[in-house]
This record gives structure tokens, C-alpha cells and sequence, in this order.
């Protein structure tokens, strides 16, 4: 392993930003983590952890040993006549682990087509789309101690899932590099296509047996039409969390603003379309310099090139606030600052 010093990280986060790594270094599995975590040249010294660099928001040079883990490999460890598990290293590209399990025909992830990011980083914040949520095929999660270096192995109830949340943004925040996680995996397919434009897309494209393989089509092609490619527009896919408010403030806004779209969560909450808030306080399609609100999707605010992450950071927090101004609701963001 090799420390390199003063590296850009421009091509390891996907809004494309300018930072710059006082040190680096790349860790091609959970021995070579735990020769970096355990070093005692580095001991002391801030560590930074990068993985995918798909959900964040970088404003600054990070002044600590940014380690990246990088970890491949996907292996079939068990299967029944129901169902595969998958151990899947944690640097592994997300959407290469989709299409590797719509070629081999198994099901429950083929909705999460398209999302950015690697499968390690996928459980950290519950990674979601079209009705499907990462938890629902996660059976363990493995990760390794920062401080110690000790290896420990996450049952899904540690793992405390929650919409775009899990143990390691809260209360093990900065604590964990996640290596590899085991997903479980169904033979006998239920397909998910209820949710959003699924079954229109399908219609559409004229498909008359639905299969994984033509689900995932779908998706893709439904991901493209909408939300922008990172290799051509810097952004980290929705940038705020849908709010969730009490169904009471919810009857209130709808009487001021009738057309508010809204989804039961449970008894007594409701889930606004953040995206819906935004393009109606006017920003959708907002450009400023380099950076702006994407003119298919106000969920997503993207960097044409140059812009920086203070620039986002400034865009963002002015949403926020426009934002509650007209509908009384404070949006937080999806994406962590760094
Ligand atoms: N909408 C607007 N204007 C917009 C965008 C959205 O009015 O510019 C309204 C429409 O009413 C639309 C509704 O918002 O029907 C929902 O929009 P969309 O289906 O695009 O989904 P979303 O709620 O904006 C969520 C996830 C996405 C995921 C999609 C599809 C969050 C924060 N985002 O977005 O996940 O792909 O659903 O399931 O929950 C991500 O987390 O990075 C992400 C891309």
C-alpha cells in the first residue's frame, strides 16, 4: 500500500468537486484496513473514510489520511430452493451487482437499477427506489473498527434501518468502514412494479413478459429521462430527504396549497415530495455559475463543472430556506457535508 500525498479527489466523489487529500490511501481488503488503522506512524492522525464518494457534499481539503477502501469480490456462500446470499465486497460497483443478479435470475434489487455508489455504501444510508429499499435483501453487514481495527459482523436489527438511515450515519458515525455486506437474494421472483412509472414504462416499451431483466429496463431507462448521469453532471442524486410531517400539518397545507402530493407513513405521518416543494418555491431548472437545481428533477442540485461545494452548500441552504418560508417545512439534506 502505497501513501500519496496531496491528492486530488476530484474523481472519487460524483458531484465532481474540487478537494484535496493531505494524505491517501487505497485498501484492497479488510487486511490491508486493519495494517492502516493499526500503524502507529498513523496513530494518532485524523482519518477520513471514502467510499464511493456518491452521497457526498465535499467543501473543503480534507486535512487527515483519507483511506479509500476499495474491496471486489462477489461470492455465493449459500441457497436454498428459495433463496442465494451473496457476500459482496464492499467496494463493489452497485449497479454491477444489479446486473450480475438479473443475469443470474435473482431477484429483489433489479428496482435499484442505475443508483450510483458501491454495495458498501448502499447500507449506510439505506439505499432506495421504486417501492424497494436496501433492507428489504440485506441479511448482515460486516465492517471493521476505525480506532481498534476490530472486525465485527452487523445482524440486520444492529444495523437499525431507517428511511435513508442506518446505525453507521447515527450513532456509529465516523466509527465503521463498512467491507462487505451479505444480501439475500430471491429465486423465485415477486416482482415490484406498482410503484411510481414502473408499470407505464413497461406499457410503453412495448414489454409483454415482465422479468427481472425488462423491470430493471424499465428503470433505467425511467432513471435516465430524469435524473442526470454524474459522469456528465456532477450531483449526488437527491440532494434533501422527503420530509415526513403529522397529518394534521399536512390537512393545513393541503388547505392553503391543494394540489400537495402526499404518501401515508404508517398512522399519523405523511411524506412530501421534496421535489414538489422545491419546484414550486420556483428553483427548478435555477442555474448560478457552475452549479444550479436540474432542470428534470428539483431534487437534485448539480455542478456543471466548476462550481464548488461551498457554492452547493450556499445554493442548498437558500433552498432550505425559501423552501420554509412558503410551506412552513425545514428540508434536511440527504447528502453528507464534509
Ligand atoms: N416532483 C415534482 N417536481 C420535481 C420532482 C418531483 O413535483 O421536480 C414530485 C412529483 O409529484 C413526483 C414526486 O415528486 O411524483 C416524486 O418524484 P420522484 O418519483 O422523482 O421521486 P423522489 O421522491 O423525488 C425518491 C428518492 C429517489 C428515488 C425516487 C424513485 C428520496 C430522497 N429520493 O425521489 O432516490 O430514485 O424516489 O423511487 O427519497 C436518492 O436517494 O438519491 C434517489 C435518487
Amino acid at each position: 500500500m502505497q501513501i500519496q500525498q496531496n491528492v486530488s479527489l476530484r474523481n472519487l466523489n460524483t458531484f465532481g468537486l474540487e478537494s484535496e487529500a493531505r494524505y491517501f490511501v487505497e485498501a484492497k481488503s479488510v487486511d490491508e484496513l486493519a495494517v492502516i488503522l493499526t500503524d502507529k506512524n498513523w496513530n494518532n492522525f485524523p482519518k477520513f473514510i471514502l467510499g464511493g464518494g456518491s452521497n457526498i457534499l465535499l467543501t473543503k481539503n480534507i486535512d487527515a489520511l483519507v483511506i479509500h477502501p476499495d474491496i471486489k469480490g462477489i461470492e455465493k456462500i449459500r441457497e436454498n430452493d428459495d433463496h442465494v446470499w451473496l457476500h459482496v465486497g464492499a467496494g463493489e460497483v452497485w449497479h454491477d451487482l444489479v446486473m450480475y443478479c438479473v443475469a443470474s435470475q435473482y431477484a429483489g434489487i433489479e428496482n435499484l437499477s442505475l443508483i450510483p455508489g458501491t454495495a458498501g455504501a448502499a447500507p449506510m444510508q439505506n439505499i432506495g427506489a421504486y417501492g424497494v429499499e436496501i433492507k428489504d435483501v440485506i441479511e448482515t453487514v460486516e465492517a471493521i473498527s476505525i480506532t481498534t481495527a476490530e472486525v465485527r459482523v452487523f445482524t440486520w436489527e444492529e444495523c437499525r434501518f431507517g428511511y435513508r438511515e442506518s446505525i453507521f450515519k447515527k450513532e456509529l458515525k465516523d466509527q465503521y468502514i463498512i467491507t462487505g455486506v451479505v444480501y439475500r437474494l430471491n429465486k423465485k421472483p415477486v416482482f415490484n412494479i406498482e410503484y411510481g412509472d414502473i408499470k407505464k414504462t413497461l406499457q410503453e416499451m412495448n414489454v409483454a413478459n415482465v422479468s427481472l431483466r425488462t423491470i430493471s429496463n424499465a428503470v433505467i431507462h425511467i432513471r435516465q429521462s430524469k435524473l442526470p448521469d454524474p459522469a456528465q453532471i456532477g450531483n449526488a442524486g437527491s440532494f434533501f430527504k422527503n420530509p415526513e410531517i403529522e397529518k394534521s400539518q399536512f390537512e393545513l397545507l393541503k388547505n392553503s396549497f391543494p394540489t400537495v402530493p402526499g404518501y401515508a407513513v404508517g398512522n399519523d405521518k405523511i411524506k412530501v415530495p421534496a421535489g414538489w416543494l422545491i419546484e414550486q418555491a420556483g428553483w427548478k431548472g435555477y442555474r448560478e455559475g457552475q452549479i444550479g437545481v436540474h432542470e428534470r428533477q428539483a431534487l437534485v442540485l448539480v455542478n456543471y463543472g466548476e462550481g464548488t461545494g461551498q457554492d452547493i452548500k450556499m445554493l442548498s441552504e437558500k433552498i432550505q430556506d425559501s423552501v420554509e418560508h412558503k410551506f412552513g417545512i425545514r428540508l434536511s439534506a440527504e447528502v453528507n457535508f464534509v
